[in-house]
């Protein structure tokens, strides 16, 4: 049987993990499923592990769930290792999304200047977890959903032995909708899809071998809702679609419609406070339904969480690996080429097909101006926030603020010395 690691498995996605792994068990067969977390999350890993405990023991099969604060126990000898975990918890996300707001720029967990600061808290400890992997699992995979995803799997390329792919939801939202307006079963069609994590564009969509994006992008200019639970889902104009004729991901609206998600960022910030405080209100409400001993199964209510599906997507995934089985992706793998205007070693958002080697990305075809320099930018800014995060070099982190469309350059250097001061202890390598 299996061995799997989960590194933050106080989550409260982990319903959906374990779900996910309880719908495969005939063709993935774990055997012992390990949820890690810290000292500062033992009350979330003892409720929402218990919550596991009963789904496993509700359907009947074969699995054992281990709850421990003892990281290297959980990784010895593992299969594949997840990490699903936040440096710095909840609060440390809200400081993220209000230090960017005090200067004017966007305030958001994994776009702009927040997510470089939660880069710079999670590189460390990601890299202290590969030192582990490639210890005592030097086979294992590492599907990492960590965020900033795309960032923090390209640290692990760039600086580690371990075999690693990046994961995110987003993806999967697009495939959905794509689905949805064409009203054909998801499983019918293929997108085309193509960037880095959160700025990934869907080219096209092909069902039955005929491309059908301009069906899906007619939809949405009809006014066809479309995002993610966590981002405002602002109208993105005609003439933006109709000339980008591309999916764009709900991200995109950052740097589409700066000024205007700003103000939508700013109003919702006065009434209902940041996303991440409207979170930790949706996390309080989901771990006491989790502490009923009646609950079974997941609940109805997780899904009003932005990361659905996602624990879903990673039991495929690693599925795919286990069973050799060539199945189709989207996933966040090294570049090597797939990409031509950008370095081979950046980490690349691509429609892959995986089997027991791993993820391969399909070939690209040079992108078009309009999509290749926002990309182009954004990849450089992530090459400079994966140096900063292992270095903890100063200067360095600046100038990925600097480079950062979204943020004012002229406010860089504030921004930077607020998240190296919140975030001190977060921060050996400063
Ligand atoms: P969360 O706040 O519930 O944190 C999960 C757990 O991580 C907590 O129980 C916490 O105690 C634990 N943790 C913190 N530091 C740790 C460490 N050093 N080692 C082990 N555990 C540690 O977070 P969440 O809302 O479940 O999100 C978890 C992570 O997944 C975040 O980084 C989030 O951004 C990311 N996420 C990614 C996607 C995606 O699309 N890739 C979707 C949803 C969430
Ligand atoms: C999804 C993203 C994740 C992100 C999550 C936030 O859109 O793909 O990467 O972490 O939403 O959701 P939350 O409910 O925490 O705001
Ligand atoms: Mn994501
Ligand atoms: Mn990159």
């Amino acid at each position: 049987g299996l061995k799997i690691a989960v590194i933050g498995g106080g989550s409260s996605y982990t319903p959906e993990i374990i779900e996910g792994f309880i719908k495969r068990h005939d063709e993935l067969p774990v055997k012992d499923l390990y949820l890690v977390d810290i000292e500062e999350g033992k009350e979330k890993l003892e409720i929402v592990g218990n919550l596991a405990k009963r789904m496993i023991e509700k359907a009947g099969v074969d699995m054992n769930i281990y709850l421990t604060l003892d990281r290297r126990e959980a990784i010895k000898d593992a299969d594949f290792v997840t990490t699903q975990f936040r440096v710095g918890l909840l609060d440390a996300r809200i400081r993220d999304e209000k230090i960017p707001l005090k200067y004017n720029c966007i305030g958001q967990e994994t776009t702009g200047a927040g997510g470089l600061a939660k880069a710079l808290r999670t590189i460390p400890v990601i890299l202290d977890i590969c030192k582990d992997i490639e210890e005592l699992s030097p086979n294992a995979w590492l599907i990492n959903f960590t965020n900033p995803s795309g960032i923090i799997t390209e640290a692990v390329h760039k600086h580690t032995k371990v075999k690693c792919i990046g994961l995110c939801n987003v993806p999967i939202l697009m495939h959905m909708l794509s689905a949805d307006v064409l009203n054909v079963n998801k499983d019918d069609i293929r997108m085309d899809l193509v960037g880095l994590n959160h700025l990934v564009w869907g080219r096209d969509v092909i069902y039955k071998g005929e491309s059908k994006i301009d069906e899906v992008i007619k939809h949405l200019i009809a006014g066809k809702g479309y995002t993610a639970k966590n981002i405002p889902d602002i109208d993105w104009g005609k003439e933006l679609l109709e000339s980008l004729g591309m999916l764009p991901c709900p991200y995109h609206r950052y740097y589409y419609l700066t000024d205007v998600m700003l103000k939508e960022e700013i109003e919702t910030a006065k009434k209902e406070g940041t996303r991440g405080e409207i979170v930790k209100k949706v996390e309080k409400e989901l771990f006491e339904l989790y502490k009923d001993p009646n609950l079974k199964e997941k609940p109805k209510q997780l899904e009003d969480r932005g990361g659905q599906y996602y624990s879903d997507a990673a039991c495929e995934l690693i599925s795919a690996i286990y069973n050799d089985k060539g199945t189709i992706h989207y996933v966040n793998i090294q570049n090597n080429g797939t990409i031509n205007c950008i370095p081979n070693d950046s980490v690349i958002e691509r429609t892959c097909y995986v089997d027991k080697e791993g993820a391969h990305p399909f070939n690209v075809k040079p992108l078009p101006s309009k999509i290749k320099g926002l990309l182009q930018v954004i990849n450089e800014y992530e090459a400079l926030a994966v140096e900063a995060g292992v270095y903890g070099d100063y200067g360095t982190a600046l100038q990925a603020l600097i480079i950062h469309p979204l943020v004012e350059s002229s406010s860089a250097k504030y921004i930077l010395d607020d998240i190296i001061k919140e975030n001190i202890d977060y921060l050996p390598q400063f």
